[in-house]
């Protein structure tokens, strides 16, 4: 398909003169990857069949998984959804732009493709600067998930896009470090009262504090405690790394002693072992790769750190965003005594997708 890929370094110089590019590209009928606040997407024109079938093959996506619509402006919502109820404009009102996608009832003019078939669109308006300016020099809605091989961790960096789809897709916009790192929530308005189907850094406390009742309908669970996932093509999992991951859950102190005897197991079977942790646990523990996961009680760091680390404590690169990652480790122990309210919530409905095992202590 695409053998080069444009990588667009943006700054203020030629922010116009990049964003002019892109456009070109998108207007052609081709794929970009654009920085938003939550994550790196894949954009191409969410209303055109051919466009959209490109998003799909680069990824390696399931064909029945819809993507989100990015727009610019309320009037394109209006082109795009229709029977919109009052209480998602409110919310859009409150949260627009910012990552909070609503499921809505679609209008014909968003093919099959975007939607999976589904007589539903996912659609959202993200808060960044760049992702903005591109969709409205396009002159189009843009169909973008995240700019990850499917089932990879979703990228935060351009370089993260670079290392899953060069070759794969026609640009991709390097605007920096996203500013929350995990996806948007995902809300359905189209029954009611409001479902949220995936949750991110808008949290159900904070939904239900301006719109009162909002039901969860989402489960974090594709394995069960202490389950083992043996065969990774045997169970559909997300977000995750090709090496095995471990996630150790519960009150900051159980989480310790036991990331300790599991360093301890794993070392005597000579494995190298990959830790994801916090900054108070690693005061006490040492492996041979680390990442840190921010502090306990800032979830938002968590966000923030999580996906960039499962990518450095899987990579065997001698770089990736700027740090040597050079070491392959046979395991990645995730530390999981992040507190679990507002963000946390979405960094532990990732996590626990992303991990193979699960020990509850
Ligand atoms: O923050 C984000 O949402 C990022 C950035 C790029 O905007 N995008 C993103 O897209 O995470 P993606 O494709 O990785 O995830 C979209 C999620 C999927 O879980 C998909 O199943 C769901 O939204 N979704 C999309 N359209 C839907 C629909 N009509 N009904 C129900 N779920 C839908
Ligand atoms: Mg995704």
């Amino acid at each position: 398909m695409n053998s080069t890929t444009l990588i667009l370094k943006m700054s203020e110089r030629n922010f116009e003169e990049n964003i002019t590019k892109a456009a070109h590209i998108l207007k052609q009928g081709g794929t970009v990857a654009f920085p938003t606040e939550t994550v790196y997407g894949l954009g191409a024109d969410a209303l055109n069949p051919a466009s959209v079938r490109k998003i799909f093959k680069a990824k390696g996506r399931p064909a029945d998984n819809p993507l989100i619509v990015h727009i610019a402006s309320m009037d394109t919502l209006d082109e795009i959804a229709k029977n919109i109820p009052p209480i998602a404009v409110e919310l859009m009102d409150i949260f627009w732009p910012g990552p909070l996608t609503f499921v809505l009832k679609r209008k014909n003019t968003v093919p099959d493709v975007t939607t999976g078939g589904l007589d539903t669109v996912a659609v959202r308006m993200p808060d960044n600067p760049v992702a903005l300016a591109l969709i409205r020099e396009a002159g189009m809605p843009l169909a973008a998930p995240s700019a990850n091989t499917s089932g990879k961790p979703s990228p935060t960096t351009a370089g993260h896009v670079m290392s899953d789809l060069v070759g794969r897709i026609d640009a991709v916009i390097d605007g920096g470090v996203v500013k929350v790192g995990v996806e948007s929530t995902v809300l359905d308005v189209t029954s009611g009262i409001p479902v949220i189907l995936r949750p991110g850094s808008i949290s159900v406390e904070t939904l239900r504090k301006h719109v009162g009742e909002v039901l969860v309908g989402y489960t974090d669970m594709e394995i069960e405690e202490g389950e083992l996932v043996r065969s990774p093509g045997m169970k559909y999992t997300h977000y995750s790394p090709d090496t095995r991951v471990v996630l150790v859950e519960g009150e900051s102190a159980a989480v310790l002693a036991k990331i300790s005897e599991l360093i301890d197991n794993y070392s005597q079977k000579d494995m190298c072992v990959g830790l994801l942790i916090t900054e108070e646990t690693a005061e006490h523990v040492y492996a041979d790769k680390m990442y840190s996961l921010g502090r306990r009680d800032e979830p938002e760091d968590a966000a923030h750190n999580l996906f960039a680390g499962l990518r450095y404590l899987d990579s065997k690169d001698a770089d990736i965003d700027g740090r040597d990652a050079d070491v392959d480790v046979d395991i990645i122990i995730v530390d999981g005594s992040v507190k679990q309210d507002g963000v946390g919530a979405a960094v532990f409905n990732r996590l626990r997708k992303a991990a193979n095992e699960l020990v509850k202590v």
